[in-house]
């Protein structure tokens, strides 16, 4: 029998969810849902390791899930194929990131890059680091084998965290026999889908920066970041001036999102992007028209995704059933491998009463 085709990813409920995520990861999961090639999609709201780091305000999370979950639905995640489930609400993730601390030592936690950089960005060297945060590689792979994932379509700085997770598999299954499901990390194909940059040019999109173009932004506030706020050529002052791409995020946007077809439509001098750009690089073109261009590109992106947005906001009590039942099934899921575990680990006293004949034995 072939192997069974289980993916598995998901967020962190922190925010609501940029064009970053879009290109990076949710345009790739409707793709794949759709695709019909896999056999079971599951999107976790992991709103447990977005507690990690944010212990001291647990509503910035609890507000956030209907942010990412309308973000989900208004993309095209459709619950009938994918679904969609909370980490809180799945106990065997804990139970196995318990046992699975103890496959792990703390300089081999001490080594993981994302991890690293992020405790420098939050502050946690002088601060001190919760340990909840230093594990979470450690939680991630729990949530990657409960689902026995085989497929975890991420980002590239995730690369880390597939890596631990495959050594936890091979180790828990050395010592305990062949239980768990090894995974292997999907990436995204490009360098523009792989690290889209905010609008000032800033390699990060954060809300703190207010250089994010959101999903659920309207038509005015997009306007406004590309005219007002994105970074172009400062070299560039006259339309005749020759004009340079690299760094230009105006193009960066329009390598990432622009379809041929929107040239006809918006931009009709030129017949493809490869055209467009050579005439800026040559002098001619100005800044202005290039931005209004890109404007109208977003928006015939962004247009359904709002249209859709609006009609599951007004529908919160649906939204709910979704995530309700989908996170049922996942339950499901997830127990049937912590009761696999808990068998391998030879923990399971209470499934049936045989344990009686081996202590019978020792006395
Ligand atoms: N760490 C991931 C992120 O920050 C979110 C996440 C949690 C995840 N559990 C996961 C991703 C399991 C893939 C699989 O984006």
């Amino acid at each position: 029998m072939a192997e069974r085709k289980i993916i598995l990813t998901g967020d962190r409920p922190t925010g609501r969810l940029h064009l970053g995520h879009y290109v990076g990861s949710l345009m790739r999961r409707v793709e794949m849902q759709n695709s019909g090639e896999y056999d079971q999609i599951n999107i976790l709201i992991a709103d447990d390791q977005a507690l990690t780091d944010n212990a001291d305000n647990p509503g910035k999370i609890r507000d956030n899930i209907i942010q990412v979950v309308l973000d989900y639905l208004s993309v095209g995640i459709d619950p009938a194929k994918s679904t969609i489930c909370v980490q809180s609400a799945l106990p065997a993730l804990h139970a196995l990131t318990f046992y699975y601390l103890n496959l792990v030592t703390t300089a081999r936690l001490s080594r993981n890059p994302t991890v690293k950089a992020e405790i420098q960005m939050r502050g946690f060297e002088d601060e001190g680091l919760p340990a909840g945060f230093f594990t979470y590689p450690v939680s991630q792979a729990a949530d990657i084998t409960a689902f026995n994932a085989n497929i975890v379509p991420v980002g590239e700085d995730q690369l880390p965290m597939i890596e631990q997770t495959r050594e936890i598999v091979e180790k828990f299954n050395r010592i305990y026999g062949e239980t768990l499901v090894l995974p292997k990390a999907v990436i995204p194909e490009n360098e523009v889908q792989r690290r889209l940059p905010g609008v000032d040019g800033n390699a990060k999109m954060s809300k703190s920066l207010g250089n994010g173009i959101y999903l659920s932004d309207t038509a005015a506030t997009v306007k406004k970041l590309v005219n007002g706020k994105m970074f172009t050529d400062p070299q560039h002052l006259r339309i005749e001036d020759q004009g340079h791409l690299e760094g230009n995020v105006v193009f960066t946007y329009l390598d990432a999102f622009c379809k041929q077809e929107h040239f006809a439509a918006y931009l009709p001098d030129y017949a493809c992007l490869d055209e467009m750009k050579a005439h800026y690089q040559r002098g001619g073109l100005g800044d202005g028209t290039c931005k209004k261009f890109l404007i109208n590109v977003l928006n015939e992106l962004m247009d359904p995704i709002r249209e859709s947005r609006a009609k599951w906001e007004a529908d919160i009590d649906t939204v709910y059933d979704i995530i309700k039942d989908g996170t049922a099934r996942a339950r499901g899921i997830t127990d049937e491998t912590l009761e696999k575990v808990r068998s391998a680990m030879r923990i399971d006293y209470f499934k049936d009463r045989s344990i009686i004949q081996e202590w019978e034995k020792l006395l």
